[in-house]
This record gives structure tokens, C-alpha cells and sequence, in this order.
């Protein structure tokens, strides 16, 4: 069978809409430190590098099948603790222990491969995560023309069979009982996003970054790939017209994350290793404007305190790695001065939120390499935001940073 060539600089169009279910998925993973982490299926590199900068003492291996890809991602020289191997997905197996396994927009291309992730779910130790996305889209207008052109007459005998490749995708109940069954708890989920595209053909310019790797790599006559991209963007013309905004592309994601329950990995024997929790004061009966300004504003989801805790009022938030508890004090004394600080992504959007909700936005520029700022939430409380600077890339989560204040 022929190899699929896949072409760095034509996946790397629609990097940004590429790289988001990435960032959404990784956010999910609550280890706080992390030694090993690999990708696999790392494709030009350039999201292994931001799990580099993710957990910023781990070593990070990322593994690809194509030669073009690991030549790309080579050339990535930051952080130093990247590294990146040519191999195959179905023979890979960990060379010692791995705290953190992402697969982003992979899996897809490997029939069977539930029976690789119980195999790599098991290797993973106490506190470990498995977390991987896949395109949940086959069924899609776009996956559609390309299997009715690939199946016209003069192409079928060589593009039909290819036209079905990437298609290896399971339900997330099949995903979530592999999983489960080798010992994990699996959060799953799925998003379907409406990209809006520029452009003349730009569906075409998408696929071309990806599923139509496996037949373009076949068509190298001269003429043969011009030919067909014209059948095909003609069909896909028709499928997504220009709307008023752009060409909307639905595209449905399916994203699991797998932990292995105990300790995290990199907690240390003995000793402190992390923040379960900070706990700030309200006054009684102002649960609403709690629920109204970490939820509502804030965007962090409420749990349930446990039914031996409600009683006494308050209000509990917990968001990927962040957990913040509202407890009832009475008297009631805001706290001007110390203040919890978390880490955001898209810290503009947060403070138009915050200013739209009537709460103070003061920035502070003291701390190079942060961007930052104070607020209160509605009791008075100091609560201080920071996004750690990544220049030109969207994955400002990255932990690294170390607020002052
Ligand atoms: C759509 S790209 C995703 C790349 C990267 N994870 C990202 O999100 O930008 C899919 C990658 O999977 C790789 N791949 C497909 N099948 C593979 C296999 N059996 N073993 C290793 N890599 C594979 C391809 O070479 C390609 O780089």
C-alpha cells in the first residue's frame, strides 16, 4: 500500500482552528507536574512543544509515523526537552514510565485502535492520563464528496478504498468502556464547532491538509491530483456555499480523558506537591452573586458540596486544574490584600467580561512575561488573573508562570 505523504505546510493552514480542540482537550488534564509526556501521532511538533511549555520540567517524546512530519517537527529547537521519533503507532510502546499520553487528531487514521488504547492505558501509573480527540465527522458533507468522487468511474479502481481511510473512528461509549475497563475514569465529550472559512475553495484547502492525504499521496500523474481537486471543489462549492460571515464548517470533535485514580505521578513520597483548594470568604445568604460572578463571569462550573458541608451555605467551583471554595463568615471581612491568583487563557476576553459585569479591571505590567490584573469579586475580594506570554501561540495555560503580587 502507499504511504501517505503528508505535507507540514498545508496542514499547518487553519493551524488555529486545527490547534483549538487541542488546547480544550489538554486543559482537562488535571496533572499538575508531570516527568514524561508523549504525543503521539505529533505531526509537525509544533502542539508537542506547547505540552512542553504545558508542564515545564517534564521530557516530552513526540511520535509520528511520517517521515515529512518528524523532519518538520526536528527543527523545533525550544523547548530543549523535545524530543521526536519516526515510528508507527501500532508498534509503539513506552521505553519507562509516562505521566501524561495526548494523541490530538490521530486516532482516526488507526483501525483497531481500541486495542492500542487499553494497551497504553495500562502503562500508565497512579495518577496518569490518557487524553485524545478525534474528528467524529465521517459522516460530514465534506467526507461525503470526497467518497462520491473518489468513486466516479475513472477514479474508483484506485481512490475508493483510499476514500475510506480515516475512518477509524468509535463512539465515545466504545471509548469510554475501553478505557474504564483497563482501570481509568473517563471523561468524554464532544463539541461540534462551525468554523468560518475565507477564501474561494477553502473546504478544498482543509481536506487537502488532511483527508485527502492518502489519495493525493497516489495521484502523481502529472495533471491527475489538478483534475480531481477540480471534481471535488466543485462538489464541496456546492456542499458549503458562502454565507454573509464566510463558509460555515461544522466539524464534530470527540475528546476522552482517561485517569488512572491515585496519587498524581509526580507527587514526591512525602511533602507538599500542589493546591487542593483556595478558600475565600462571603457573606450569608449571597450564594447567587457567588454563583453569578465564579460561574457566570468567571466561567468556572459549580459542584455540589458534600451534604454534610451544605448546610453551612457557601458555594464550591472547580474548573480543569482550579478549585475555589466560597465559605459563609460572620462577620464578614473581605480580604483586601491576600488574594488567590489564577491562570487564564484569553485574559482580554476576561476583563471585557469583567468590566461588562461592573467589576474593576486594574492591569499591572510589573512582572515581565505576564500579562495581569486585579479585580474583586462581588464581597470584595482581591482576585488577581495572569496569562503567561507565549508570543504567537494560543497556548497561554502553559503553568509556567509565577504571579507575584
Ligand atoms: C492530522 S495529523 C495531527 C498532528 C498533530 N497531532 C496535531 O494535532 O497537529 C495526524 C498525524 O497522525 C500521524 N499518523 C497517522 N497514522 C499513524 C500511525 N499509525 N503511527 C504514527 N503516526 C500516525 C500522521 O503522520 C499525522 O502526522
Amino acid at each position: 500500500m502507499t504511504s501517505t505523504v503528508w505535507d507540514p505546510a498545508q496542514y499547518a493552514r487553519y493551524a488555529e482552528e486545527r490547534s483549538r480542540p487541542f488546547f480544550e482537550l489538554v486543559s482537562r488534564i488535571a496533572v499538575i507536574d508531570a516527568r514524561q509526556v508523549v504525543d503521539l501521532g505529533c505531526g509537525p511538533g509544533s502542539l508537542t512543544a506547547a505540552l512542553g511549555r504545558r508542564w515545564p520540567t517534564a521530557t516530552v517524546e513526540g511520535i509520528d509515523s511520517s517521515p515529512q512530519m518528524i523532519a518538520e517537527a526536528s527543527a523545533i529547537a525550544d523547548p530543549p526537552r523535545l524530543t521526536f521519533r519516526l515510528a508507527d503507532l501500532n508498534d509503539w510502546v513506552p521505553q519507562g514510565p509516562v505521566d501524561v499520553i495526548v494523541s490530538n487528531a490521530t486516532l482516526q487514521w488507526i483501525p483497531g485502535h481500541l486495542d492500542l488504547l487499553d494497551r497504553w492505558a495500562r502503562v500508565l501509573g497512579p495518577g496518569g492520563v490518557l487524553a485524545f480527540q478525534v474528528p467524529g465527522n465521517f459522516e460530514a458533507a465534506s467526507h461525503r464528496a470526497i467518497r462520491e468522487v473518489a468513486g466516479l468511474p475513472v477514479w474508483r479502481a484506485r481512490l475508493a478504498g483510499l476514500a475510506e481511510r480515516g475512518s477509524a473512528v468509535r463512539e465515545p461509549a466504545d471509548y469510554l468502556a475501553t478505557l474504564s475497563a483497563a482501570g481509568l475514569r473517563v471523561d468524554t465529550w464532544e463539541t461540534t464547532y462551525l468554523h468560518v472559512l475565507a477564501g474561494a475553495d477553502p473546504v478544498l484547502d482543509w481536506v487537502k491538509g488532511t483527508a485527502l492525504r492518502p489519495l493525493l499521496s497516489v495521484l502523481s500523474e502529472p495533471g491527475e491530483a489538478e483534475a480531481f481537486l477540480a471534481e471535488l471543489g466543485a462538489v464541496l462549492r456546492a456542499a458549503y456555499p458562502p454565507g454573509p460571515a464566510g463558509t460555515v464548517f461544522p466539524f464534530r470533535r470527540l475528546f476522552v480523558v482517561g485517569r488512572r485514580p491515585g496519587q498524581p505521578a509526580a507527587a514526591p513520597a512525602a511533602g507538599l506537591y500542589g493546591i487542593h483548594h483556595v478558600q475565600l470568604a462571603m457573606p450569608a445568604g449571597a450564594e447567587e452573586d457567588a454563583r453569578g460572578f465564579y460561574s457566570g463571569v468567571l466561567g468556572l462550573p459549580e459542584v455540589p458540596k458534600p451534604p454534610e458541608l451544605a448546610a453551612r451555605g457557601g458555594a464550591w467551583f472547580r474548573g480543569p486544574t482550579v478549585e475555589v471554595h466560597l465559605g459563609v463568615q460572620t462577620p464578614f471581612h473581605p480580604a483586601r490584600k491576600a488574594h488567590p491568583a489564577f491562570l487564564v487563557t484569553d485574559i482580554d476576553g476576561l476583563a471585557e467580561r469583567l468590566g461588562r459585569a461592573g467589576q474593576p479591571v486594574t492591569w499591572d505590567d510589573a512582572v515581565p512575561g505576564q500579562r495581569r490584573f486585579h479585580t474583586v469579586d462581588p464581597f470584595g475580594n482581591r482576585i488577581e488573573l495572569v496569562e503567561p506570554q507565549q508570543p504567537g501561540t494560543p497556548e497561554t495555560m502553559a503553568g509556567q508562570a509565577r504571579p507575584g503580587g
